[in-house]
This record gives C-alpha cells, structure tokens and sequence, in this order.
C-alpha cells in the first residue's frame, strides 16, 4: 500500500454480514457497556414536543454488533420524549456494506432488529469520515462509536519489522502516535461542533490499558506479533515480496489513556474550547469468546475455524492493501487464504494461550450546556 493512500479508499469490513456474525467479542463490549449510554442519556435535558431528536453510530459497520444496545437507548429516548420523531444515522467509510446495514435493520437477516418495536422512528446512513463535518452543527442530541477511531485516516509511514505500531519503535512508533493525536482531535473537534448544548457522545475505544495490555496482547500469545511473524513467514517462503511485507501495516494507533483524554482536558485544545468535557473514563477487558468456548469444550480444531475468522472479518483489508497493485484478484486471494490458513493452523496445533481479548476504553462526554 502506498502511504499516500488513505484508509477510506480500501477500509472495509468483510462484507454480506461476515462481520457481526463473526465478531462476537465486538458486541460483548457494546452490551456489557450498554448501562453508560443510558446513564448519558438519563443525563439529557429532553422536552418532549414535535422537533426531531437525533442519535448516530459512528463507524458502525453492518450495525449488527450495536443492535441490541441501540434497542434499549432508543425505548429509553421513546419513554423520555413520546411524541419526537427519532432519526438514527449509522456512519461507515464509503465501501462499507451499507444494504447489510439496511437489510438488518428491516428484518432481512437473522438480526433481531429494532425497527419495528418504537414507533415514529427514522432510519439513515452517511458515508462521510467521521474525522469530517457529517451533520449540521448543533443538531446532534447523542452520538455513540465502538472499537473504530482506532483506525488512522491514513498509514503514516511504513514499519520495517512489524505490520502495527504496537510492535514499532522510535521514530515509526512515534509517526503512529502523531497521526492517532491528530485524528482524533479532528473527530472530537467534528462533533463538538454537531453537538447540540446538553448533549452526550459515548466512545468504546481500543486502547491500551494502565498495565499495558492492548487487543490480543493480555499475557497470552500476542494477536499482533503472531500476524507479523506469519506473514513474514510468507515473505520467506517467496510468497509475498520482502516489499509487500514492509508495505503492510495497520493504518491503526493504540491510544494510552492519556492520549485520549488530552483534547477534554487541555485548556488550549481546540475541543476543549468548544465546550466538550470528559464526564467519564474506564477501562475494560473483555474476555475473548472463542478462547472462553475453547476453555469449555477443549476441541483445539473447533476453537481455530472459529477464532480465526474473528481476525479476518477486519484484518483482511489490511493484508490485501499491502500486495502489490499488479497481482490479479485469484493470486491475491490465494495469498491471503494461505495466510488465515497458517494461522488457523498454528492455532489448531498449539491452541494455548490464543485470544483476542477486548481491551476498551469506555468515554462519555458531554457539551457545555
Ligand atoms: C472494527 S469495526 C467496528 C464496528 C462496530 N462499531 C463495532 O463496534 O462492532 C470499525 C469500523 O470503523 C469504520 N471506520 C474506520 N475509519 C472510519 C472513519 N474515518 N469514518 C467512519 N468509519 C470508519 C470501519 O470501516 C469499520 O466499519
């Protein structure tokens, strides 16, 4: 992947409702956090009356793993304000699957949705970056993201040893940081902006925790190590080129907790200034399902065809955006199935201590009144 190249023009989950299906974990982190929505929505100053009332998930890929935490914050809005029309906008990068997303919510899949349990409710989707203006300003009453402002706009620079900025150092680790610090103040910055006075802005992020542990890396196997070393495995078994192993990084950026509470709290930053303010901050780590399954019924083979796809319904655009633009789309996939195949390999042989632990940090905010 060029480093000019940004992550909207590639970044998508796997599609036809891949990702929520096998993204278990990502819904376990919505749902066992779903009591801080609504406390920010216990929170809101709501006059019942005609005006619209609006509500948006950030990055939120098919919409699957939010369903249920969307249910109980939109029966939560309905009781508060009965007679206001509700709209909910979903946002995703420009290649995400978008008639997944509109499919699930109208009863199309096995989805349980929500569409049709509250009354006077308004459906949309918007393709625009959350780092961008999405909705007019101070017309946004409660805005919700999970497990995406992690992904960068773009991929700073190259790594020379790993594929994620977890396993840089120096100056490569340090490109990563930059970009995280300026990304993120341009998503904070963009929504205090849409925020009306009052309102509230939850974030579920991936993040390292005080003691160091990020996604897949909580004391077992790390995750993030393990795709580097197949995937230069692949490099030496002449599969990929030394190139397409160098050219593959996760346009990614693990923050620290101080890295996320900068823009809230610094009095000179520009989304302090606007009138956004941190009201909460915890972190979490979720268990990873598959690995607690494994712990159940010890079948190690059963345990790697269903782990193994949990990593792929994201990590796959970032492997494929590392080869070269000339290889055809049978060669590519080839490359890649070869790859999850390693991996589901190494799990099924030496299953111990594999896990995509969730590491979170869960974030309300609120705009001045
Ligand atoms: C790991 S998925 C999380 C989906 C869902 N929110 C969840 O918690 O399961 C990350 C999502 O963020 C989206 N994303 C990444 N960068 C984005 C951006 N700049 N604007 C909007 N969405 C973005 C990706 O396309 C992807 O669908």
């Amino acid at each position: 992947m060029s480093n000019a190249e940004t992550t909207a023009t590639f970044m998508a989950m796997k599609g036809s409702g891949y990702y929520s299906k096998a993204t278990a974990g990502a819904r376990d982190t919505i749902n066992q956090a779903t009591h801080l929505v609504l406390e920010a929505i216990a929170r809101l100053t709501l006059a019942d009356g005609q005006a619209p009332l609006r509500v948006a998930d950030f990055g939120a890929a098919d919409g699957g793993t939010s369903v249920d935490m969307w249910r109980s914050a939109l029966m939560d809005l309905r009781r508060r304000a009965p007679r206001r029309p509700i709209e909910i906008c979903y946002t995703d990068l420009p290649r995400n699957d978008f008639a997944q997303l509109f499919r699930m919510i109208h009863g199309q899949t096995e989805i349980d949705s929500y569409y049709k349990q509250i009354d006077n409710l308004y459906v949309f989707a918007s393709g625009t970056s959350f780092h961008d203006a999405i909705f007019p300003p101070r017309t946004l009453h409660l805005g919700f993201s999970a497990t995406a402002s992690h992904y960068l706009s773009r991929t700073p620079r190259t790594i020379s040893n790993h594929v994620h900025m977890v396993g840089a150092s120096g100056a490569e680790r340090d490109a990563y940081i930059d970009q995280g610090r300026i990304d993120w103040e341009a998503m904070l910055s963009a929504r205090s902006r849409e925020l009306c006075e009052g309102a509230r802005l939850c974030l579920f992020n991936f993040g390292i925790d005080e003691a160091g542990r990020y996604l897949g890396s909580t004391g077992g196997v790390s995750m993030f190590d393990t795709f580097n070393e197949l995937w230069r495995g692949l490099a030496d078994d002449g599969i990929i080129t030394p190139e397409e192993y160098v050219n593959t990084n996760f346009p990614q950026c693990y923050r620290t907790i101080d890295q996320f509470v900068a823009p809230l709290t610094g009095s000179s930053s520009p989304v302090y200034r606007a009138g956004l303010r941190l009201e909460h901050i915890e972190t979490r780590v979720v268990r990873c399902p598959y690995a607690r399954d494994f712990e159940q019924h010890g079948d190690a083979k059963k345990f790697a065809q269903s782990y193994v796809p949990t990593l792929r319904s994201w990590s796959e655009p970032t492997f494929s955006a590392g080869l070269a633009p000339s290889r055809v789309p049978a060669e590519r996939q080839e490359i890649i199935d070869e790859f999850y195949s390693r991996y589901e390999r190494l799990v099924a042989a030496h299953p111990r201590g594999h896990a995509m632990d969730y590491v979170h940090v869960y974030m309300t905010c609120a705009m001045l009144a």
